[in-house]
């Protein structure tokens, strides 16, 4: 109770810091470290991977309180399948049983859910609760929740590839058309902007096939926790560390024209 108390302070000081104006609409997390942080304690990674889903409700309560308008999580990537069948089994489970469990509540708060990736090689059971989730909150318009699922950015930009070669040979499209747009409107994520921030945990520095489209330009922010220890306290602490960026896309934010002239280098 005390502990709560203090937490909930901490939260509310961080809180205060944050730039309402300069939010990131659309955060994408790699969710890492969940087996770890089981192992550790000398427990199945299992346990990993479930204490991982509170952790996923409290952050996108917390992003959608804050005012962003869109979350984007990596469950389960492309590469994944190689890890144990009984791994395997176990997360697809789970999905099934969190989704079942908590769309009502999603749907009450006007989160539309999306799911990204290939549903091919999935159960009948849990390709039917995915459909079923997204009819039911396609008209949701205050939160957008992507849920990446046998997902993979390489296998992504191949299918657009794949969509553009065959639109051009059957001269649906023209292939000197082929362009950023185009290629864009062939995404899974097609319509959504990009994310401003990439989170990921547990201290892994690399992109593990994420969204290699979609991240050209995002912030990286990386942090040490494990997944399951995460929180809104390290989420909000993301958001400042984001908000302190100068994001300049490849222009130059801080030397004006003059001050270039005035320089050694100039003629
Ligand atoms: C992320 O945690 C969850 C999934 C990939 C499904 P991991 O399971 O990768 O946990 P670590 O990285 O082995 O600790
Ligand atoms: C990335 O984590 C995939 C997900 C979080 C779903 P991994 O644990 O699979 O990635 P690597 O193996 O560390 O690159
Ligand atoms: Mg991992």
């Amino acid at each position: 109770m005390v502990l709560e108390k203090i937490n909930s302070r901490k939260n509310d000081d961080l809180s205060k810091r944050i730039d309402k104006n300069k939010l990131p609409e659309h955060i994408a997390i790699i969710m890492d470290g969940n087996g770890r942080w089981a192992t550790r304690r000398g427990l199945p990674r299992s346990f990993g991977h479930k204490r991982g889903v509170s952790v996923l409700k409290e952050i996108l309560r917390t992003s959608k309180d804050l005012g962003c308008k869109v979350l984007t999580v990596y469950a389960f990537s492309t590469e994944n399948w190689a890890r144990p069948t009984k791994e395997v089994e176990y997360l697809i489970n789970l999905f099934n049983v969190v989704l079942r469990n908590e769309i009502e509540e999603l749907h009450q708060e006007s989160i539309k859910i999306k799911f990204i990736g290939d549903l091919t090689p999935f159960p009948d059971s849990l390709k039917n609760i995915i459909y079923s989730s997204e009819s039911l909150t396609k008209n949701n318009s205050s939160f957008l929740f992507n849920i990446c699922v046998n997902y993979g950015g390489r296998q992504e930009i191949v299918k657009v590839a794949k969509e553009l070669a065959l639109k051009s040979f059957s001269g649906e499209i023209n292939p000197s058309e082929v362009n950023e747009e185009l290629f864009n409107s062939e995404l899974l994520t097609q319509g959504i902007k990009d994310p401003e921030l990439l989170i990921r945990t547990s201290g892994e520095k690399r992109i593990s096939n994420f969204l290699l489209w979609q991240l050209a330009y995002s912030e990286i922010y990386i942090s040490d926790v494990l997944w399951p220890d995460f929180n809104k306290f390290e989420f909000l602490k993301a958001i400042i560390d984001y908000q302190s960026r100068d994001r300049r896309f490849g222009g130059i934010e801080s030397l004006s024209n003059e001050s270039f002239e005035d320089s050694q280098y100039s003629s």
